[in-house]
């Protein structure tokens, strides 16, 4: 296939992206043109329940983390963002925090995350903590006080409002988690608000004291030594003081037997941009980062999140990329043409603990490891900071439960069979092929899926065409690779229905990527030497990939990453 681009063309704005690409505004710079640490740092998401167990109750722990810092170290990781932590009744495995200044003692204690702080230290691994902004637990010691009477100190912290009439919500919003948002509580008689499970009240954020309390939990964080913070499900924190009833979108029913409706009155308010900037300003002050859980409908919803002048969330994850569900080289290309046109740096997400893996979603049963190994190269060399989930590097498959009784979950239980829950994509890490995958010793809080036989740790680490090793060479090749890791994005081959190609240019060197994301052989002619290139070198290429000439060879599913010389 011939090269269809103007290439001259494709260099020039190659050029012209290679300028940090956005305008940085504090903290210190890790170069002489202004990149921040974040721009270059590869996050790695892990969820301590199911990482690692020191203790051996089946749960993973703090101390269970810090004695994996040698692997994460090895691997390639630079910042390790951890789901809550913090005390909770566990009503939705952390995200419903009882208190934001502690470790809950199921992971350990305060001078346990002290230690693990202090050891990342030393591994040059930096601590982002996942910070749940829109709700506390209702055994949150301000929601306790808030329910006691309506004339407590901390009444108008959460959302406090009469019914319709007897047994009616105030209005028709319904839960992301299913059933009304509102819970009656009859020692005050009074309903109050919750986006997501009862037991997870909304702060009020019109409240100046909630703002000051939450800001302040941020800074006490800052001064044991984090990095930075996930905020949770920024967009659902503020909702209409009128409480205008949501707008009905269809006649059908949702997972959970709820109305469809649009949640025009109770997410994406404008009034959470003012709690972004501020939360910044703090994060600024401590050289830190704001990962934000940001879903959007599309790139402008997106840039209102990066702010004014880049003065809210440094890495709002673009969610639509995962929306990208089949191997489509032009579906990825929209995408990341649109992500790579807004107006902050990209930052690039494929699983996580509420999706399902990448591993599945893109998989076709055949050819899965191969696949992993191609997504890996795509969303590893793009521009733009990337956020792994545990175990994407080993290929752990997405293993949900069969049986509704052994679902952890609530949604799961409350959704079955439509909605299995997120038990699928929390499964414990496989280290390796002993009892529990080396997790634990005793039995894990989510079964082991059975893959756990081939896709371990231990073995991929003595195979070198492993997906885990094809992820050790990408990341080491990343983080020294000046193209690759500031480089502008230029799209290659546009019209090319099986492979996807880019150039990564910064200055004078030029990356070249192929991605073949058909079942069949690919060959490319990349014209390089009318393209004012004389050659291409292989950097990093899957077992039958290869350049001759002009042309690059893909196997099914291969990758080509290499350097153009003039
Ligand atoms: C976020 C978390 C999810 C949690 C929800 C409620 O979406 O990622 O796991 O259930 O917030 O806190």
């Amino acid at each position: 296939m011939k090269s269809g681009i103007l290439w001259l063309y494709v260099v020039a704005v190659s050029v012209a992206l290679s300028l940090p690409a956005c305008a940085q505004t504090a903290g210190s710079a890790v170069d002489a043109e202004g990149h921040q640490w974040w721009q270059h740092a590869v996050f790695y998401e892990l969820y301590p329940r199911s990482f690692a167990d020191s203790n051996n109750d089946g749960v993973g722990d703090l101390r269970g983390i810090a004695s994996k810092l040698d692997y994460l170290q090895s691997l390639g990781v630079d910042a390790i963002w951890i789901s809550p932590c913090f005390p909770s009744p566990q009503v939705d495995f952390g995200y419903d925090v009882s208190d934001y200044e502690n470790i809950d003692p199921m992971y350990g204690t305060l001078a346990d995350f002290d230690d693990l702080a202090r050891e990342a230290k030393k591994h040059n691994i930096r601590i982002i903590l996942d910070f749940v902004v829109n709700h506390t637990s209702d055994q949150h010691k301000w929601f306790l006080d808030s329910k006691s009477s309506r004339a407590s100190a901390h009444r108008d912290w959460y959302i406090w409002r009469d019914g319709k009439g007897p047994n009616q919500p105030p209005n028709n919003w319904v839960s992301i988690f299913g059933g009304s948002t509102w819970k009656f509580d009859p020692t005050t008689n009074q309903f109050y608000y919750h986006i997501f499970y009862p037991e997870q009240p909304d702060l009020n954020w019109r409240n100046p004291a909630v703002k000051d309390a939450m800001f302040d939990v941020t800074r006490w964080w800052y001064h044991r030594g984090v990095s930075g913070f996930r905020l949770d499900a920024v967009d659902t924190l503020f909702e209409d003081p009128n409480l205008t009833d949501n707008p009905i979108t269809g006649p059908g029913k949702n997972a959970f037997g709820d109305p469809l409706e649009e949640s025009k009155y109770n997410q994406k308010l404008p009034e959470v941009h003012d709690i972004l900037r501020g939360l910044r300003q703090v994060a600024d002050e401590n050289n830190a980062v704001l990962i934000g859980e940001t879903w959007t409908a599309d790139i402008a919803e997106l840039n209102k999140y990066y702010g004014k002048g880049n003065n809210e969330l440094q890495l709002p994850m673009d969610f639509l990329f995962t929306t990208v569900n089949k191997l489509s080289p032009a579906e990825f290309r929209k995408q990341i043409a649109a992500v790579d046109s807004a107006s902050g740096w990209p930052t690039f997400v494929i699983s996580n603990h509420d999706i399902i893996r990448s591993y599945d979603r893109y998989g076709d049963g055949k050819h899965n490891d191969q696949i992993a190994k191609l997504m890996a190269a795509l969303y590893l060399t793009l521009r733009g900071t990337p956020i792994m989930y545990y175990g994407e590097e080993i290929g752990m498959k997405t293993t949900p439960p069969v049986r509704q009784e052994d679902v952890k979950d609530p949604i799961g239980r409350r959704g079955w069979p439509k909605e299995k829950g997120r038990d699928g994509e929390r499964t414990p890490m496989q280290w390796n092929d002993d009892a529990n995958a080396g997790f634990s010793q005793a039995k894990p809080w989510l079964p082991v899926p059975p893959t756990y036989k081939t896709h371990n740790v231990a073995a991929e680490s003595k195979d070198p065409n492993s997906i885990l090793e094809f992820y050790r060479n990408l990341l080491k090749l990343r983080h020294t690779n000046p193209a690759l890791l500031d480089g502008g994005y230029a799209a290659l081959n546009e019209n090319d229905p099986n492979v996807l190609s880019y150039l990564r240019t910064y200055k004078n060197q030029t990356v070249l990527v192929a991605l073949n994301m058909s079942g069949s052989v690919q060959k490319v002619d990349f014209q390089l030497s009318h393209n004012g290139f004389s050659s291409a070198k292989s950097l990093l290429s899957t077992a039958k990939s290869s350049v001759s000439g002009d042309t690059v060879t893909l196997e099914p599913y291969g990758v080509f990453i290499g350097q153009l010389s003039k």
